[in-house]
């Protein structure tokens, strides 16, 4: 079993799945979201529609996760998840929490052995990195510890500079 972190771009991942950073409407946005929106191709956002018209009519609730193809990506699938807000008072940290735990259980039912997040809440979303390290870490791991029989073999933190690299590599030793 492997966890670690690594910078690099989220949509060059070699990964089963790689996790999306995406809000409620699920129709693409910034950050995140747009970089893999835009790597994947037109093919994700209609995905992501007959989602919003089937299964998925009010969006995607904060802190839940779904699945699409990954289409022009190098992985298989994309785990939309929807962070907790800190701009908007969503300031829960089982929020959070769920966003990494509903993820890996989504992973889990597609029998996904490697898996790749970004530090989902971070960025416009306004969560502190090390809170994001440390909630993404600690649910991983308790994660993993409950579900010996998942496939899961690698979780992958793939972050953009070395300041967010720190944060989840000092909650990895600690
Ligand atoms: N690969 C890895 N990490 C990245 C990449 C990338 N290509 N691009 C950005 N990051 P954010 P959120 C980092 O804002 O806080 C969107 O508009 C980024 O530097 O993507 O959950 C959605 O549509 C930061 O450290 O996600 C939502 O409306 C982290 O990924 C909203 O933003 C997360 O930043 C979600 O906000």
């Amino acid at each position: 079993m492997s966890l670690s972190v690594e910078i690099g771009d989220i949509t060059r991942v070699e990964a089963d799945a790689v996790v999306n950073a995406a809000n409620s409407l699920l129709l693409g946005g910034g950050g995140v979201d747009g970089a893999i929106h835009a790597a994947a191709g037109p093919r994700l956002l209609e995905a992501c529609r007959r989602l919003r018209n089937t299964t998925h009519r009010d969006g995607l609730t904060v802190g839940d996760a779904v699945a699409t193809p990954a289409f022009d990506l190098p992985a298989s699938w994309v785990i939309h998840t929807v962070g907790p807000n800190l701009h908007r008072g969503q300031d829960d940290p089982a929020l959070l929490a769920s966003c990494f735990a509903r993820s890996l259980d989504v992973a889990a039912e597609l029998d996904v052995r490697s898996i790749a997040f970004p530090a989902v809440s971070a960025g416009a979303y306004g969560w502190p990195v090390p809170d994001v390290a440390r909630i993404a870490v600690v649910t991983t791991r308790n994660w993993l510890a409950e579900h010996s029989e998942a496939e899961l073999r690698d979780v992958r933190f793939v972050v953009v500079d070395e300041r967010v690299e720190h944060a989840f590599g000092t909650a990895l030793t600690t």
